[in-house]
């Protein structure tokens, strides 16, 4: 029998949302068969609850197999577990590296570290672009500049080395071999080993230092291999991810003015809005996992070793779970979304990205209010062969920057 194909957004059809078809399916056929882009067979799971269940509970389904397997046509699901590989293990094996990691990327107290950087990278950034003039590519000249400079600083990679990472993450996401993967991530490793080396002669005031102290200490510290892992990792998935839901974000927003409006007449909605904006482009590739025993999710029975895609943004559009679940609305509280994952392996780098998007918004409405769209909403170009589902460009226009500290400049 014929499969039916994996739905995947289809953003010039459907610029907001995950494919038109996926509402039926959550209603009709909560747990249906798929087949990937990849080949791969799954369990398509689309239902807030059944998502939930599915991601809470590392017991019934495992990580091991890789969480983007449908989408890259390079992860063998059957490969071993490389040196360091962190997001495909469960269990102890995880926690070892989750303990040392987080607390670096997500206290209160780094993130205040943190805010003042990314304010400091956000105002440069507007500066240049208001030199320049109107009009601009939001994503490629502020969002990815912004997200990228950000992790770099994070992880202590100078600025003049940044292109390295920016190139893996390009192939991880996009490259369809092997060797297209390892021609583009050598490079990025042997420079981190050197990095990490010198980090642990004298190490610096960045979050990878601070991981090789805390490991150090433990009872089983991080080798050097799996420490150039953990650093590849989070520079190659933490900025186009986050400049990805940043560029959809702001053109959601300009594409609905009465929702921007709403933000400028009153700023402290901006940490809801932020919420609201990873609700609905969060997540939006589904996330893969294996069941480990025979069991059944939301009562359909599924069966050892079999895939399961976790639909994310279908699911944080569930009616069951959200008012009205198709409306941005900046204002909606609660808002229990998953677009940051759920349960143990929930994105590490959720408030480095929430930070981010916070001081982004909060700094546009300062400083660029007549911030709107250059083109016709139909004529934006979306992105193609990448599971960082987004626009290629968001042409924005301005009448006036003003400056980072007071006034209007130009
Ligand atoms: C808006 C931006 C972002 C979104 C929507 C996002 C989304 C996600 C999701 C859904 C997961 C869960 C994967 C799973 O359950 O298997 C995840 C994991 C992860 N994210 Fe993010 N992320 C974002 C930004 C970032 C940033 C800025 C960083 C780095 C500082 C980061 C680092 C990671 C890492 C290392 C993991 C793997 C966690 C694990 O498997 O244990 N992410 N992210």
């Amino acid at each position: 029998m014929d499969l039916a194909p994996l739905p995947t957004p289809r953003l010039q059809e459907c610029p907001f949302g995950p494919a038109p078809e996926t509402a039926r399916l959550r209603a009709e056929a909560p747990v249906s068969r798929v087949r990937c882009p990849t080949g791969l067979t799954a369990w398509l799971v689309t239902r807030y609850a059944d998502v939930r269940d599915v991601l809470g509970d590392a017991d019934r389904f495992s990580s091991r197999a890789g969480q983007a397997i449908h989408l890259m046509a390079h992860a063998d699901p059957d490969r071993p577990v490389g040196v360091g590989e962190f997001t495909r293990l469960d269990g102890p094996e995880y926690q070892r590296f989750r303990q040392h990691m987080a607390p670096e990327l997500a206290t209160p107290k780094r993130m205040a570290t943190l805010r003042p950087i990314v304010q400091q990278i956000v105002d440069e950034r507007l500066d240049a672009l208001a030199a320049a003039g109107p009009p601009a590519d939001f994503y490629t000249g502020f969002a990815l500049p912004v997200t990228a400079a950000t992790i770099g600083d994070l992880v202590g990679v100078p600025p003049g080395d940044r292109e390295l990472f920016q190139n893996a993450a390009t192939a991880v996401f996009t490259g369809t071999t092997k060797e297209d993967l390892a021609a583009a991530v050598q490079p990025l490793h042997a420079y981190l080993y050197k990095m990490i080396v010198q980090r642990r002669a004298n190490p610096g005031d960045d979050a990878l230092s601070r991981m090789i102290t805390r490991s150090a200490a433990g009872d089983r510290p991080f080798s050097d291999p799996e420490l150039v892992a953990i650093a590849a990792t989070m520079l190659a998935v933490g900025f186009d991810t986050t400049a990805t839901v940043m560029s959809h974000g702001v053109l959601a927003l300009l594409a609905h003015p009465a929702e921007f409006e709403r933000l400028r007449a009153d700023p402290t909605l901006v940490p809801g809005a932020v919420e609201e904006l990873v609700r609905f482009f969060g997540g939006a590739p589904g996330i893969v996992r294996q069941v480990t025993r025979d069991t059944d999710i939301g009562g359909h029975p599924v069966a050892a070793g079999d895939y399961v895609v976790a639909a994310i943004q279908v699911a944080d559009r569930d009616p069951e779970a959200f008012a009205d679940p198709d409306r941005l609305d900046v204002g909606r509280r609660p808002n229990p979304h998953m677009g940051f994952g759920y349960g143990t392996h929930q994105c590490f780098g959720q408030q480095t990205a929430r930070l981010e998007l916070t001081v982004v918004l909060e700094t546009l409405l300062r400083r660029v209010p007549s911030l709107r769209l250059a083109v016709p909403l139909e004529d934006v170009p979306f992105k193609t062969g990448t599971p960082v589902f987004g626009p290629a460009e968001v042409p924005v226009d301005w009448t006036a920057v003003r400056s980072a500290t007071a006034g209007a400049s130009a």
